[in-house]
């Protein structure tokens, strides 16, 4: 169930819980106006309860006196007001709902914010981001649940008591929330579900009817162009693969532009194929195509909040399996790009579907930048586990203009090393590249990223976001639940507001 979410000058009807902020031992505002109309109860409570301190993210429940306004009031601590920013809003938002839908409660209200006191934003912008982060946190992926909670005992609909102006802002992040909700929904998705070719249709449903335009190659269609590398992949696996083109003009003027391109590895489960993956964890391979969730994702968030951005999606969608028509190592593929590789290992398979993505790309839309998002090492994940996403890029100025989106989105990236040496760690004596580096596992998240360098033309600024590691989680966290992050998402959409607009 979605939690909904309204705005309004005053509270409405009748709200189980009121949620009143605490600036440590402080109130402010609304909050401190319902505490003078119940006698000062409520400040009196929380000065006698060791557990709150009014900390950020804190929360604590309390049942008002009979004849009060609401029932009860959900103190939320939001620390120093001083430090507060919307990241910190956002994290006390997901911890307000996850204290809040244990409650039993129905319908809530959230006392907003209209002192100026802030320093780092305004009013409006740290109730909705608060809102946002309860929105986040929200997310659950239960459709294969056949019993589901009671409606009557699940949280679903705040009430925000709050400025035009934070609807305003809110309207526009809870777009960009559903196109990470769209990552999370596919990165979750199980496999038998989601094939390639219910992927494709999938999205033709989705970003359609947002004006997106959608261009499907199948087997065929990628056969007659020679795309040998991701085919190779596809071949041992009786779902067919799909590359799908997702197109968003943005306004006239950059329409006639250049587009930013983003890429995405789509593999709908990866088994390791011939070298085949050991069973224990290999479920987790069904967010293989957490790169193509996210593309997605993004394209949708750009859609629905109306973007003058011209962004070009593409995501390459296959599943790897072994079989009798599988590719084996010592294989010699041709790339579309018409360099031949030598195959060492069919579970290095992303980087085989992304070189020929990439190379169709620039060759059909020549874009002024790219950005590809794949989970395409285990090394990566040893580097920088589920926090960081280490980011490759061959271009000092879209590093900075995706460091300060990952700085203002809370996506957290690391710049990693590009190097010469990895890429010809990556060129084969047989063939002209291989896919596996000779030094064996050893920096295999940076030869990778080497491998795929070699598919860069014209010295395109390019980045490769490896996100093995950040694209799921298995624990839950203040803004994130468990498995699919939707992460990507929110630092792209981000970086198209404030550079490709
Ligand atoms: N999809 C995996 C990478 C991966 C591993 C993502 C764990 C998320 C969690 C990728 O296709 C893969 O198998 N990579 C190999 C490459 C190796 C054979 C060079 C790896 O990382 O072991
Ligand atoms: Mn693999
Ligand atoms: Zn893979």
């Amino acid at each position: 169930m979605s939690l909904k979410f309204s705005f309004a000058k005053k509270p409405s009807a009748k709200n189980d819980i009121a949620v009143v902020a605490f600036y440590r031992d402080k109130m402010k505002g609304a909050g401190q106006e319902l505490d003078s109309a119940c006698g000062g109860f409520i400040k009196h409570a929380v000065s006698g309860n060791k557990k709150f301190s009014g900390k950020l993210g804190e929360t604590l429940l309390l049942s008002l006196p009979k004849g009060s306004e609401f029932p009860r009031v959900m103190c939320l601590g939001l620390g120093d007001p001083k430090n507060l920013g919307l990241l910190e809003a956002e994290t006390a938002g997901g911890k307000l709902f996850t204290a809040l839908n244990g409650t039993g409660a129905q319908k809530v209200c959230i006392l907003g914010e209209s002192d100026k006191t802030f320093k780092k934003c305004a009013p409006e912008e740290i109730t909705a981001h608060l809102a946002l982060g309860m929105k986040l946190r929200s997310y659950d992926f239960t459709k294969y649940k056949s019993k589901k909670d009671k409606a009557s005992e699940t949280l679903s609909t705040v009430e925000v008591i709050a400025d035009a102006k934070a609807a305003k802002i809110f309207t526009v992040q809870e777009k960009i929330a559903a196109g990470v909700f769209t990552a999370r929904d596919l990165v979750n998705e199980p496999p038998n579900i989601l094939t390639p070719v219910y992927f494709a249709d999938y999205l033709s449903k989705t970003l359609k009817p947002l004006g997106v335009e959608i261009d499907i190659l199948d087997e065929k269609k990628m056969q007659k162009l020679g795309m040998g590398a991701l085919l190779a992949v596809a071949q041992g696996s009786d779902n067919p693969p799909r590359l799908v083109v997702m197109r968003w003009k943005g306004s006239a003027k950059n329409a006639k532009e250049a587009p930013l391109a983003l890429v995405g590895k789509g593999v709908t489960f990866d088994t390791g194929g011939i070298s085949i993956k050991p069973g224990a964890g290999m479920e987790e391979m069904k967010m293989d195509m957490g790169g193509a969730a996210a593309v997605a994702g993004t394209m949708q968030a750009i859609a629905a909040r109306k973007s003058s951005a011209h962004v070009v999606g593409i995501v390459g969608l296959v599943e790897n399996m072994p079989s009798g028509k599988a590719y084996r190592p010592a294989d010699i593929l041709t790339s579309l790009s018409g360099k031949t590789i030598e195959v060492l290992n069919t579970d290095a398979e992303g980087r085989l579907v992304l070189a020929d993505a990439l190379t169709y790309v620039q060759r059909t839309y020549k874009p002024k930048a790219i950005v590809d998002l794949a989970t395409l090492t285990g090394a990566m994940m040893v580097a920088l586990g589920h926090e960081y996403c280490g980011t490759f890029v061959n271009d000092n100025r879209l590093w900075r203009q995706m460091e300060s989106a990952s700085t203002a989105t809370g996506e957290k990236l690391w710049r990693m090393p590009l190097d010469e040496v990895w890429r010809k760690d990556m060129e084969s004596p047989t063939a002209d590249l291989q896919n596996l580096g000779k030094s064996g596992r050893y920096a295999g998240a940076c030869t990778a990223a080497g491998f795929l360098e070699h598919f860069i033309e014209n010295d395109t600024p390019w980045a490769h976001m490896d996100i093995a590691g950040t694209a799921w989680r298995k624990s839950d966290q203040p803004t994130v639940p468990k498995f699919g992050t939707g992460f990507g998402v929110r630092v792209l959409d981000r970086m198209i507001s404030d550079c490709y607009e």
